[in-house]
């Protein structure tokens, strides 16, 4: 049994989709969460620049005495492996392994696609460890660079994004997939655009979702989990722009999550 809260972090808003499903299947955890608005979008950065965000993002949750970190988000889980985080000192969980899982669970026509951040496409990370293991499936992927602005400036349900995942999903239906994998965490947030033109026969693999049950069973695993049932509180930290994370934030988590996020520079 562990009471420290649970580190989650992000670019931006994405790793909501991760916390959503924590307040749910965790109720009793405490959360601190750090969206690194100010270096947001990751998508394009290149793995050095990527490196260096972990690490601040790792240290910045390690100095509130975090049990657990979680990276929900995809392009620094597809681009810099725990290993090569530095002084990493607390279990970490990323979004690679939860999600590949549970698109080997969904898929039947073993046809995937997966929509993510151009550095994530490039890394092809989910893709290469679903092919180890199951060498029949097959895979395609497409970067949908204007998703994450577009999300961070609240166009979660309009004509704008509608028109905007047209554009992307439209390779992806001729190739006919029955499962789809929101390889960034961001995505969720627009699913039920992403759910609406892909149609009923499309599985969509919520990445953020996916990482929260990973963080339940790595906790359950080493035994630290919160003994409590209920009441567990939420820290929202940004490193920019507060007023923007939380009206997405609260469209998404709903009034009753009270956010009010803290403005931090992240060497804090
Ligand atoms: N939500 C992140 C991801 O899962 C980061 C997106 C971005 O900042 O470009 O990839």
């Amino acid at each position: 049994m562990n009471k420290s809260a649970i580190g989650v972090f992000d670019s931006g808003v994405g790793g909501l989709s991760c916390v959503k499903e924590l307040l749910h299947i965790l109720p009793g955890e405490d959360i601190k969460y750090l969206g690194d608005t100010l270096r947001m979008p990751y998508g394009v950065k290149t793995i050095e620049q990527l490196h260096t965000c972990a690490n601040d993002n790792v240290a910045f949750l390690q100095r509130r005495g975090v049990k657990l970190i979680a990276a929900a988000c995809g392009t620094v889980s597809s681009n810099v492996p725990k290993a090569h985080i530095d002084n990493l000192t607390v279990p970490f969980v990323d979004v690679i392994n939860p999600t590949v899982n549970a698109t080997l669970k969904a898929t039947k026509t073993k046809r995937v696609g997966i929509i993510a951040t151009p550095a994530t496409i490039r890394a092809n990370s989910m893709g290469k460890r679903l092919q180890e293991m199951d060498g029949e499936i097959q895979i395609i992927g497409v970067a949908c660079p204007d998703f994450v602005p577009l999300i961070e400036s609240g166009h979660i349900c309009d004509d704008i994004i509608r028109k905007s995942a047209e554009g992307y999903l439209a390779e992806i239906k001729a190739f006919g997939v029955d499962t789809l994998i929101l390889g960034c965490t961001h995505y969720p947030l627009i699913s039920a655009v992403i759910g609406d033109i892909m149609g009923d026969g499309v599985t969509l693999i919520d990445s953020g979702r996916e990482t929260a049950i990973g963080i339940r069973m790595t906790l359950e695993k080493l035994n630290l989990l919160n003994s409590r049932e209920s009441g567990g509180s939420a820290e929202y930290f940004v490193t920019n722009n507060t007023e923007a994370f939380d009206s997405v934030a609260k469209v998404f988590l709903g009034e009753d999550a009270h956010i009010k996020s803290i403005l931090k520079n992240i060497e804090d």
